[in-house]
């Protein structure tokens, strides 16, 4: 049986980091689902698809050309669109705003949900925001994290500026507040904490700290251990 590990929660509040290190204490691929619709909100602007356009975004979702490269455990995981490496263009303020409204389309969603399904059919660590209530429903372990808006927005703000971003954390803050609440309101698989996922906060946790009480709670629901 393939280990699934679901990690959800709200922006900036280190999934990326912890499925990386999960990744690779059991040498599966991490599944970075926000780069799908990262990659798709860039796919739509160069084609002149209105991040508002819910048909025409599924359209341009069920062709999407996108490929992970380097994808067991790394951290930085490589995007291509085509043969393009799309992995810094994604990351931009505009494509954290641009894919928030695209993933709001309900027909959008469900164009992506087969494509992240089978990447994540060997086994997996996948995450997102809808991995434990929709895109692996029956995952082995789920993880919801959560911290506070500001605590999230002074990391945030770290990660660009060693991207050379310099931003102010009150606006940092203000554009993470309108995408959660945007990411937690629509009706298409908001934001939420599957019934049987373990909430972490992780206010006043490192980040050893996280993964030691994850390998725990793998540990106890499959017997499974890093190798
Ligand atoms: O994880 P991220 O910040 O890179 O995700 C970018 C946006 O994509 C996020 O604001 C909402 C959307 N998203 C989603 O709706 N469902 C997911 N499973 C992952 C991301």
């Amino acid at each position: 049986m393939p280990l699934r590990i679901a990690i959800d929660g709200p922006a900036g509040v280190g999934k990326s980091t912890l499925a990386a290190r999960l990744a690779t204490a059991f040498g599966l691929p991490k599944l970075d689902t926000g780069a799908i619709y990262r990659t798709l909100a860039l796919a739509a602007e160069r084609a002149g698809v209105s991040w508002d356009d819910g048909p025409a975004l599924a359209e341009l979702a069920a062709h999407l050309p996108i490929r992970f490269a380097g994808g067991t455990g790394r951290a930085g995981t490589t995007v291509l669109l085509g043969n393009e490496d799309v992995s810094a263009a994604i990351r931009t303020p505009e494509m954290s705003r641009g894919s928030s409204l695209v993933s709001r389309h309900a027909p959008v969603r469900a164009a992506l949900l087969p494509l992240q399904r089978a990447l994540a059919a060997g086994g997996a660590v996948a995450e997102g925001r809808d991995i434990g209530t929709v895109v692996l429903p029956d995952a082995e372990v789920k993880i919801f994290l959560v911290a506070s808006p500001r605590e999230r927005a002074r990391r945030r703000r770290l990660e660009l500026r060693e991207k050379g971003l310099e931003r102010a954390l009150e606006d940092v803050l203000a554009e993470q507040d309108a995408r959660d609440e945007r990411d937690s309101t629509r009706e298409a698989s908001p934001l939420r904490a599957a019934a049987d996922a373990i909430t972490i906060d992780t206010d006043g946790l490192t980040l050893e700290e996280v993964v030691q009480r994850v390998l725990a709670l793998v540990a106890e629901r499959t017997g499974l251990r890093p190798r």
